[in-house]
This record gives structure tokens, C-alpha cells and sequence, in this order.
């Protein structure tokens, strides 16, 4: 007879060793700048132009550990392509915090997930003044190299050797103190930049209402236009989503309860509780009626409400009469980031995995209709730049090695949303992969004729490599695997620019 018991799967084996996996979160304090020869297979001639990776370099100053990866300074990583060969380079970005702390040889900053200055909570009580790190992203828009995070203003760097110029507040659109997200959005063709494209971007300013701001740039890095728009209650949202016409916020169900971060406790990120019972609402703003400077309005913008999970990721949104899909990768819970404990011992079997969900919301009647498009294990979605904001076949997504069960990214996937049927390409049980990005051929006719690359830890060498897959087959060995003489720790988030530097 069959029972819940005997037809359950096997329990399926770890696809990865914990140990493996944690030394990916080594400092890596050096910096470098060499032609890449050591590669297997062949880089693709049409591929043509510079990769730009950056995530936390540095988790430890002369041997004393950061609490948290995501306090770590900024790296940024550059691979550029040229006529078969590639060309490495890796700078940290020296922000007022990176150049300090060098000097000093010790922390002198607090930050945002719990790294405190050593001496206890009388050194840190009052202390608001977290480290900026410029370690989340890294775009080339309107002639200039931005690093960005979200709290505060980016930094530029020089494209080409990747030295740190400064804050740069973009020519004016922002003042001093002013944030700029990490997760702009391209328009690949703005209906108020004569269809060219445009970058959309955002600031929080949290607090009992939150304060959000909205940015559009031209391609001369111009405002086209910025809004604000106020919503009710503390929100912690580090991405969002476009269509021609919207920008679709989540508003996570947490709170912020301050005290213990001022009290020199806890860092801030710390101090996040989820409310499982509670729904995530969803912010729907019109882009189109911030013309002019700073505008500030309420009009049109509309509140919807699905059922709790958290989101730090979206992979893209698009209008469809009446309604707006929304695919973003949602977990049951906040992993609370916990103060004691090291995070290279995590359990990944005690948390819970990040699952690749659509959201349909409905305007008119303001319901939500949530579907779950892909149960694996995911993380970092990318789809092809031309169907940002539009109506799209192909996800592509940093994915565990087991179809179930939360563990490291180790894969690379797939998603033909028309037809469910996934391709997958795994590192797996010594590669650790980060987020893929995807470059379309030039003259490309399909939406996947391109090719995916993604920064890979190779744990049995301690080095890094960068893969290249075929788009159109994600199941083939990679099209070439090039092999850095180091190792890069694991990195946020990156971008691709047709420029090669
Ligand atoms: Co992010």
C-alpha cells in the first residue's frame, strides 16, 4: 500500500561540503590587473565589451571578523572582451570608511548587519554613523562607473583602471546624504526619453510613513524627471520593478525596532522583525506624472495586499490589460540575522529557500493572485535587457544543485515561462555560482541567443573562474571557462556594458 512514507523521494544527498562553500567568504585584500590565460574552450569573438562584478572584498581587518558578509567593503571586479581574449582587473572602492579603516588597522565604524567597533556597547552607544560600503552593484549610465549601495550616494570610479574619483551625486540630481538604490532598472525603450532608453531608480527614506523617491535618467545621465510618493508605515524594500507605465515597490512585512541599534546592541539590520501574519503590501506608482523636478503626489498610486513573504529580488514585470505580472523570488521567512554565531557555519537546511513566484495584480478590483513558477532553490534573477519591463519567455537564475531543498547556489537555470521546461547547467559539488548575467548576441533573433556569464567559486582550487554558457542551451558545457589566478568572494550584484575598457 502506498503511503505518505514509502512514496516520499529518497533523501537526496548534499549537492555541496559547508567548509567548501565557506571559504568563498575569504578576504581577498589584493588587487590585480592581467590578461586571463588559462581558458578552456574558446571566448566568443562576437562577445565584445566589459563586465562589471562588485560585492564585499574584505571580511576581516588583520584577522578580526566581520559579523555579517553584507558589512564588507566593495570590490569591484572587471573582465573585459575583446576579439577572443579577456582582461582582469579588481579595485576595492576607496570610500571614506575602506580608507580609514586601512589606515587604522582596525574597524572604526559600525555596520548596517551587526559589525560593531570592538569595545562593547559603550563604544557603540549613539554611534548612528554606519560605514558606507559601495559594495551592492556597479553600472556604467551617462559616461560614469557608479558603485552603488543603497543607503547613501554612489561612488564613481575610472571605467578603465577602476580608481575611486569620489561621491558622485550626478551632477546635481542628488543632494549630499542622498540615496540612490542599488537596484536601478533599464527601460529599454522610455516613452519620455523618445524610446530610448532610460534608467529608473529609487531612494527610501524610512520611518513611520516612508518616503519614496523615484529618478529617471537619460542615457547623458539627465533627469528626465523624479516624484515622490509617501506610504504609510516603515519598509524595507531593496528592489523594485518597471513596466512603461509603473514601478511596483513590495512593502515586506517588517518593522524596525530602532532601540537596540542606538542602544549599540545591534547593528540595524539586526533589528528587523517579519511578521508572517501579517501581508506584504504591494505599491503600484505611476511612471508618468512626476514631470519636472522633485513632484511630489499621491495620484494614481495604489496599495494592493498579498499574503506575507519576504523579497529582496525581482526578475521582471509587465502589463497585461488590466493587470500587472510581477515575478520575484519570495521566502516564507526572514532569516533573522542572528549576532552570535559565524555565517560561514549557516545551516541551510534551517531556513527557507527563496522560490521564484508571479504575482498578478489586478488594478481594477485590486486583487492578487500569487503562483509559484519555479520551486528550486533560486536566487539573483536576470532576464535579456531588451525585455525589461515587458512581456518575456526566458528567467534566468543562480539555482541549488537539488530540486528541493534550500542549499548554495551552485547552478545555473533555465526558465522558458511559456511551457515550464527548465535547462540547467551546475558547478556543483565544488562550484559555487553567483548571479548570471545574460548578453544578447549582436543581431540576435531569439530572446535567448546570447550568453549567460557568471562568476564561479571553485572550491577545490580556491580560485574563481568566469563561465560562459549558450544561452539558447544551458544543458551543454559551458561555451569556455576561464580561470583567474585567485579567488573573487562571493558578489552581489553586476552589470554589462557593450564598452570595452
Ligand atoms: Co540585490
Amino acid at each position: 500500500m502506498l503511503t505518505q512514507e514509502n512514496i516520499s523521494q529518497p533523501k537526496q544527498s548534499k549537492s555541496y561540503n559547508l567548509k567548501a562553500w565557506s571559504m568563498g567568504y575569504e578576504s581577498q585584500p589584493n588587487e590585480y590587473d592581467y590578461w586571463i590565460d588559462e581558458v578552456e574552450g574558446e571566448i566568443p569573438h562576437q562577445l565584445e565589451g566589459t563586465l562589471f562584478r562588485n560585492g564585499p572584498g574584505l571580511f576581516d581587518i588583520n584577522g578580526i571578523r566581520i559579523q555579517h558578509p553584507f558589512d564588507g567593503d566593495g570590490m569591484i571586479s572587471a573582465i573585459a572582451f575583446r576579439g577572443g581574449k579577456a582582461h582582469f582587473i579588481n579595485r576595492f572602492v576607496r570610500t571614506e570608511g575602506y580608507v580609514a579603516e586601512q589606515k587604522a588597522g582596525k574597524f572604526l565604524y559600525r555596520g548596517v548587519f551587526g559589525t560593531q567597533k570592538p569595545g562593547g556597547w559603550l563604544a557603540n552607544i549613539f554611534d548612528l554613523k554606519n560605514k558606507e560600503i559601495a559594495n551592492t552593484n556597479v553600472i556604467y549610465w551617462g559616461g560614469k562607473l557608479l558603485a552603488l549601495w543603497e543607503a547613501s550616494e554612489p561612488y564613481c570610479l575610472n571605467p578603465k583602471t577602476l580608481e575611486t574619483i569620489g561621491k558622485d551625486y550626478l551632477d546635481g540630481i542628488l543632494a549630499p546624504g542622498e540615496a540612490f538604490s542599488a537596484h536601478p532598472r533599464f527601460d529599454p525603450s522610455c516613452q519620455w526619453n523618445n524610446g530610448n532608453p532610460c534608467l529608473v531608480n529609487f531612494a527610501i527614506k524610512p520611518g513611520i510613513s516612508t518616503t519614496i523617491t523615484i529618478y529617471e535618467i537619460n542615457q547623458d545621465g539627465k533627469l528626465l524627471h523624479s516624484q515622490k510618493v509617501s506610504v504609510p508605515g516603515f519598509a524595507f524594500v531593496h528592489d523594485f520593478a518597471i513596466t512603461p507605465n509603473y514601478c511596483i515597490f513590495f512593502q515586506n512585512p517588517v518593522t524596525l525596532n530602532p532601540f537596540p541599534f542606538l542602544l549599540g546592541l545591534k547593528g540595524a539590520g539586526e533589528c528587523l522583525k517579519f511578521y508572517p501574519h501579517k501581508p506584504t503590501k504591494i505599491i503600484v506608482i505611476p511612471r508618468n506624472q512626476g514631470m519636472g523636478k522633485q513632484k511630489q503626489s499621491q495620484e494614481g498610486v495604489k496599495i494592493l495586499e498579498t499574503t506575507a513573504g519576504f523579497i529582496f529580488h525581482h526578475g521582471n514585470a509587465f502589463e497585461q490589460g488590466d493587470e500587472i505580472c510581477v515575478d520575484s523570488i519570495c521566502y516564507n521567512s526572514l532569516s533573522q540575522v542572528e549576532t552570535k554565531g559565524d555565517f560561514r557555519e549557516i545551516d541551510f537546511d534551517a531556513m527557507s529557500p527563496g522560490q521564484l513566484w508571479r504575482f498578478t495584480l489586478n488594478l481594477k478590483d485590486l486583487t492578487v493572485k500569487n503562483q509559484l513558477l519555479l520551486e528550486r532553490c533560486c536566487e539573483f534573477p536576470y532576464v535579456n535587457p531588451h525585455r525589461v519591463g515587458h512581456d518575456y519567455r526566458y528567467l534566468f537564475i543562480g539555482a541549488a544543485h537539488n530540486p528541493t531543498g534550500n542549499a548554495p547556489l551552485q547552478a545555473i537555470l533555465k526558465l522558458d515561462i511559456n511551457n515550464s521546461e527548465e535547462q540547467i547547467w551546475s558547478g556543483a559539488p565544488h562550484g559555487f555560482v553567483s548571479e548570471p548575467i545574460f548578453v544578447p548576441r549582436p543581431h540576435a533573433t531569439t530572446e535567448d541567443d546570447g550568453w549567460v556569464l557568471s562568476l564561479v567559486y571553485d572550491s577545490s582550487h580556491h580560485r574563481s573562474d568566469v563561465v560562459i554558457l549558450d544561452g539558447r542551451n544551458l544543458n551543454e558545457e559551458p561555451v569556455a571557462r576561464l580561470h583567474l589566478k585567485h579567488h573573487i568572494p562571493y558578489g552581489l550584484h553586476g552589470s554589462w556594458t557593450p564598452q570595452v575598457f
